[in-house]
């Protein structure tokens, strides 16, 4: 280990200022007469794009395994098949001579326009954030660094260097950070980088709330921040926010305004510190690990290929899959002989080698032949005559498998999409192919959620290949022939229409700001409060198999929080091939003091088994499963009561429903103060305990006031047709109390501050 205090007591001030910004693009500063060596980073996330000269500017990289993008590793739903990934993109960085690695992504998908959509993992932070924590587990097991991803609230490309996405405390804190707070509590990256918009007004940046109290301080985040490239604006003032190390270099402007601010007093000394200590000790333990040796490009395209095999969702089957053997076969589509298996910007990887879709058909069609139409261009013109070659293809097949990939330009880094469509000559395509063969498979790539109800009814089988990686032909070939069961289901819901979405309204934002009015409710969220039909729900997916359920199980139907509780459920194949299925626990809340979802992802297990076979899954809920945060309390929270523990094969596939019982052990202070309401005062144990016989004789008084002092008619046939005591229930006590000041021993002031200097009294 290096003495990092000697180090930094020998630096001079110029050196710390220079370590704080890179020296190029993908380089840090080194300081020879000190030993302190440059660190480099790449991208990231789902290959290495190391560039040959690190020292200067340039797309074309090293040739590296392009694995699947994280729309489809992600729906894999494997967190051990993700952690290899990680292993392998490892031992990638550690043969190109990289440090770093940039990576993973994992935004939230709030609307499926999002250009970066296909870099990121899901729409729920739960599962994003085990995927997150997994994949740099496993790059950093082989000493190999992580840069986390772009924090925060990064999830439209629309203005992307500017937008502020304004979001309120609680939608944050449970759907915008908790995949960075897992993948930071439980495997260390040693980077994370800031996104480039604004969080409420603050660039992420500068903003000293996200780096240094809540990522830093509350969470415990040992390694660097290092900035978005290009989204340091105020060099001082990031620092100051705990910016660590900016990117790209060199800025020599930058270096110096640094210098003149601590030689000025405008910046201490310490903060500038702080942010040196941080970078030389991953600058340090980068080194540990020599980068030397050649990676297994056979080994890492086979792991792309069972990834992309895992991730590939089957989202309709009429029986036509797994083929059988047909003597004649229609490929139809660019993409069966120019794949699309990645998107566009600074994730793109020079794959070592790329399959295609064509040949792997035809290696395992045996003897049956094979007829290809091209059946749409490269670019978006309308062409009837190759969609009249596709059909005649398909009229002269026993099946047509259909392959239709969303042009490159519509996702990409840097813009978002403009609609979910396919191309109006793909949509064609598929109509007049389906029509004149009604066993046409569609194989779709794509990062991100396309319509389909045009054309759905009509086609035998869909099979969601995403962006599949440079091995993805291979899967999907595995999958029509059934040497591979799919086992994929969705990380994201797929929409109806663009309209449906929960974000339509406040997308992409104007003038500088875009307002995440949906709140919590993103995804499946959105759609369950809604009761909303969708295309295809969030977790689901078909196998060529199926599944039961039965004998769930709660290791305790009354139990505290702190201690959680295990559920358990028998998972039988009852079909005849072998398959994996994934297993999904959601949680439902079934009171709470403020509005919750219907439900949320808080596990999920994914299970292979034989045909008959039968395995007990069991998975752990803790105290977060339960917990929402509290703005108010500015803490997670729970609260006693009944939680419908839902055993489900999909977001809309609920199996069994377990209710249990659950004890806070939690003390939180009393939070009424003079504007609380009566209803606020009778809800809060401690406030209906000092005001609980006050608002007795209040509630007489009143019925006996709107009685005319006669028989109770109060609540039911109130004398002025209303029910008094309701409407005063929404009443600030106070206000209340000044309607009655006149009859009252004190003022309404001193009564209410005496009750709460009581209930204050009681706190913890
Ligand atoms: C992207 C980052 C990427 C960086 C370096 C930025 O434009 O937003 O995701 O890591 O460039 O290429």
């Amino acid at each position: 280990m290096k003495d990092i205090a000697s180090i930094l007591s020998q630096m001079t001030l110029e050196e710390k200022a220079a370590l704080c910004t890179g020296a190029s693009a993908w380089t840090s500063t080194p300081i020879e007469r000190l030993g302190v060596p440059e660190m480099i980073v790449s991208d990231g996330p789902h290959g290495v794009r190391r560039v040959p000269d690190v020292h200067a500017l340039g797309m074309e990289s090293l040739p590296a395994t392009c694995f699947p993008t994280a729309s489809c590793s992600a729906s894999t739903w494997d967190v051990d098949l993700i952690r290899k990934m990680g292993e392998a993109l490892g031992e990638e960085c550690i043969a190109l001579n990289v440090d770093v690695l940039l990576g993973p992504g994992v935004n939230m998908k709030r609307s499926p326009l999002g250009g970066r959509n296909f870099e990121y993992f899901s729409e729920d932070p739960y599962l994003a954030g085990e995927l997150a924590a997994n994949f740099i587990q496993g790059v950093q097991s082989k000493g190999v660094g992580t840069s986390i991803k772009h924090y925060a609230v990064n999830n439209q490309e629309f203005q992307r260097f500017t937008i502020s996405a304004e979001v309120d405390e609680r939608t944050l804190r449970e759907i915008y950070l908790p995949a960075f707070e897992k993948a930071v509590k439980q495997a260390q990256p040693w980077t994370v980088m800031c996104s480039y918009n604004k969080v409420n007004g603050t660039f992420a940046s500068e903003h000293h709330t996200l780096l240094t109290d809540i990522l830093k301080n509350e969470w415990g985040f040992e390694g660097l921040v290092v900035s978005d490239w290009g989204a340091v604006r105020d060099r001082v003032a990031a620092l100051k926010a705990g910016l660590d190390w900016e990117m790209p270099g060199p800025q020599e402007r930058r270096v110096q305004a640094v210098v003149e601010a601590v030689r000025s007093g405008q910046l201490d000394e310490a903060v500038l510190d702080e942010a040196v200590r941080r970078i030389l000790r991953i600058v340090f333990k980068a080194k540990e690990t020599p980068k030397t040796g050649s990676f297994d490009v056979e080994a890492h395209h086979q792991l792309a290929r069972q990834i992309a095999a895992e991730g590939m969702v089957l989202l309709k089957n009429n029986g036509i899959l797994p083929l059988k053997q047909p003597a004649r076969i229609a490929v139809i589509g660019r993409a069966a002989k120019k794949p699309h298996f990645q998107g566009g910007g600074s994730s793109h990887i020079n794959p070592t080698r790329v399959s295609v879709p064509f040949e792997e058909i035809v290696a395992r069609a045996q003897s049956a032949e094979i007829i290809y139409a091209e059946g749409y261009p490269s670019d978006d013109v309308f062409r009837q005559d190759l969609i009249d070659e596709a059909v005649r293809a398909a009229q002269n097949a026993e099946v047509a498998l259909l392959f239709i990939a969303l042009p490159t330009y519509k996702e990409s880094e840097g813009y978002d999409r403009k609609d979910l469509d396919l191309t109006a000559q793909q949509v064609a395509l598929i109509q007049a192919v389906s029509q004149a063969q009604p066993n046409t498979v569609v194989i779709l790539n794509n990062g991100a959620p396309v319509v389909m109800s045009a054309w759905m009814e009509n086609v035998a089988a869909v099979l969601e290949a995403w962006l599949m990686g440079q091995a993805g032909a291979e899967a999907v070939a595995d999958i029509l022939f059934g040497r591979v069961n799919p086992s994929g289901k969705l990380a994201e819901t797929f929409p109806l229409a663009l309209a449906d979405t929960p974000s339509y309204l406040n997308w992409p934002g104007e003038l500088g700001v875009v307002r995440y009015g949906e709140g919590l409710f993103i995804g499946y969220r959105y759609y369950d409060a809604r009761r909303m039909p969708v295309l295809f729900p969030f977790g689901y997916g078909l196998s060529y198999t199926t599944f039961a359920y039965s004998n769930p199980r709660v290791s305790a139907s009354t139990f505290h929080d702190v201690e959680g509780v295990t559920v358990t459920v028998d998972v039988t194949n009852t079909g005849t091939v072998p398959g994996k299925e994934i297993v999904q626990i959601y949680v439902c809340d079934r009171q709470a003091s403020l509005v919750r979802p219907e439900k949320e992802l808080k596990g999920f297990a994914k299970v292979e088994l034989q045909p008959g076979e039968t395995q007990s899954v069991s998975i752990h809920l803790d105290f977060r499963a339960f917990a929402f945060y509290h703005p108010r309390y500015r803490q997670w929270v729970t609260e006693d009561g009944e939680f419908d523990l839902l055993i489900a094969a999909s977001a809309a596939d609920i199996r069994h429903r377990l209710t249990v019982t659950l004890k806070s052990t939690l003390n939180l202070p009393c939070i009424l103060d003079k504007e609380s309401t009566v209803r606020e005062w009778l809800a809060d144990p401690r406030g209906r305990a000092v005001f609980g016989p006050m608002y007795a004789q209040m509630e007489a008084a009143t019925r006996k006031m709107f009685s005319g002092g006669e028989e109770p008619r109060y609540g039911t046939e109130s004398t002025i047709g209303m029910d008094v005591m309701e409407m005063f229930k929404d009443m600030p006590l106070l206000s209340v109390l000044m309607f009655q000041a006149a009859s009252l021993p004190h003022h309404p002031e001193e009564i209410v501050a005496g009750l709460l200097q009581q209930v204050h009294r009681m706190n913890p």
